[in-house]
Parts: C-alpha cells; sequence; structure tokens
C-alpha cells in the first residue's frame, strides 16, 4: 500500500514538474507568509472569477511594508502566488507595492502555466487592494473602524 502511494505521489510530482517550475512549486509545498495577522493595519480580501479568494494583510511602518501575510482556499498556484506576492511585498514602500503586478509575480514564480496566471493577478489585485485600503485609512482614519479586520 505505501509503495503504491509513494508511487502514486511520485507520479503526481512528475506531472507537477512537467507543468511548473521548480520555484513554483516550492511556493506551493512550503508557502511562506501563509496565515493571518494578528494586529495586522490592513487587510484585504478578493475572490476571483474562479471563485477562490486570497486574503492578505500587512503591518506596514512609515510606509514600509515590515510584514505580509495570506491565506487563500484556492488551488496550488494560488498558495504558491500568494506566497511570493507577500515575499515580494516585504520591505517595500506603499509605492513600490502597488506597483507590483501579475507579471511580477509570474516573473519571480518562474513562470505559470497559461491557465493558472490569473492565479497571479488574483494574488496581486489582493495586495494592492490591501495597500489601497492602508491609503484611504490614512487620508480618513475614521474608516477603520468601521472596517473589517477579520
Ligand atoms: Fe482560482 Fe488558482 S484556480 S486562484
Amino acid at each position: 500500500m505505501s509503495d503504491n502511494l509513494d508511487d502514486f505521489e511520485e507520479l503526481l510530482m512528475g506531472e507537477a514538474r512537467r507543468n511548473y517550475s521548480a520555484k513554483a512549486i516550492d511556493h506551493a509545498m512550503n508557502p511562506r507568509n501563509l496565515g493571518a495577522m494578528e494586529n495586522a493595519d490592513v487587510y484585504a480580501s478578493i475572490t476571483g472569477p474562479c471563485g477562490d479568494t486570497i486574503e492578505i494583510w500587512l503591518k506596514i511602518d512609515d510606509n514600509i511594508i515590515s510584514r505580509a501575510t495570506y491565506i487563500t482556499d484556492g488551488c496550488g498556484t494560488s498558495i504558491a502566488s500568494g506566497s511570493m506576492v507577500t515575499e515580494l511585498a516585504k520591505g517595500k514602500n506603499i509605492r513600490e507595492a502597488l506597483a507590483i503586478g501579475q507579471q511580477d509575480v509570474l516573473d519571480a514564480l518562474d513562470g505559470l502555466p497559461e491557465e493558472s496566471r490569473h492565479c497571479a493577478l488574483l494574488a496581486s489585485n489582493t495586495l494592492k487592494a490591501a495597500v489601497r485600503e492602508y491609503i484611504d485609512i490614512k487620508k480618513e482614519p475614521w474608516k477603520k473602524t468601521y472596517r473589517k479586520q477579520k
């Protein structure tokens, strides 16, 4: 039985290696920054057309993202994309973080198959939404009281 399972796992990994870069597989299997954040400054959640959701929390000090975490109920590629976009965001100022787009996530993951590229877009859009939330709250701090932090 365990031999069969090992064979099956090997088959799946072989399939994954044919379609995904080593970096994408690594971020899907060993996601960085996974989990909700307590005391985050901002939070954003977006559900993509595929029905999957990515949620991102940011801690921002003096306009610099000091921590970024995420969770997703989506596919392996959304796990890899959330992991990578939070890695890219850390240490960036809010202007630089707003400029992180789908292509940056794709490049950092050494590409994704055509049918999975939208997962990188969902991750970068969620990051942008969290940063915009920060900018909004900075302009009108009273809004924070009414925002759901999850
Ligand atoms: Fe929905 Fe990947 S298929 S985020």
